[in-house]
């Protein structure tokens, strides 16, 4: 995810490989508790399909969603919408009511997915950087409307 598609992510995998394995071992660990982040991996007989993260913030309304990858072989069937569902959901079980995310200019296929699934642009724009060139993307979601939508305007 991170080597492969190195310029859809703010994280460089360069730097996740430094951290120790207890640092990863403590993420997963508390991603399956959730209390205060969470990780989603969506899986068939054959593995992993794709994976999404997700963390409180400050603001006990928002939750923000991290590091959604979906596996190219698994792509265009609406496993990226069930791995947002999926957090959607557990935004609203620790009663938030929305989740906000970064997605970067240049990713036209992030971009309209989450515009498919309700995403709006909330205006803000921030640099990438990790010594990248190129803006990110700030878009908001209530938590109904992503649990709730199913079709919106094409991109
Ligand atoms: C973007 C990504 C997560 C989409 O995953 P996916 O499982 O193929 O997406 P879905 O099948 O759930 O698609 C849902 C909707 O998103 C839109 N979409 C998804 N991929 C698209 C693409 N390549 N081009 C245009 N629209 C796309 C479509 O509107 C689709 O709905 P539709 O099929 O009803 O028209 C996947 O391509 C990926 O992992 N990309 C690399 C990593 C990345 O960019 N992650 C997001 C970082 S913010």
């Amino acid at each position: 995810m991170l080597r492969e598609e190195a310029a859809y992510f703010s994280s460089r995998y360069e730097d996740a490989v430094r951290e120790p394995d207890t640092w990863w071992q403590e993420w997963a660990a508390e991603g399956a508790v959730g209390a205060t982040r969470v990780l989603f991996v969506a899986t068939d007989d054959g593995g992993m399909l794709g994976v999404v993260g997700g963390f409180r913030r400050l603001n006990p309304d928002e939750v923000q969603l991290i590091s959604l990858w979906v596996d190219p072989r698994a792509r265009g069937q609406g496993v990226a919408r069930s791995l947002i569902r999926a957090v959607a959901g557990w935004a609203r079980e620790g009663g938030a009511g929305r989740v906000v995310l970064f997605v970067q200019e240049a990713n036209a296929p992030g971009r309209a997915l989450y515009l498919r699934a309700g995403f709006r642009p909330t205006g803000d724009r921030e640099p990438v950087g990790a010594g990248r060139r190129g803006f990110k993307l700030v878009v908001s979601a209530t938590v109904d409307t992503l649990l709730s939508h199913d079709e919106s305007p094409a991109a």
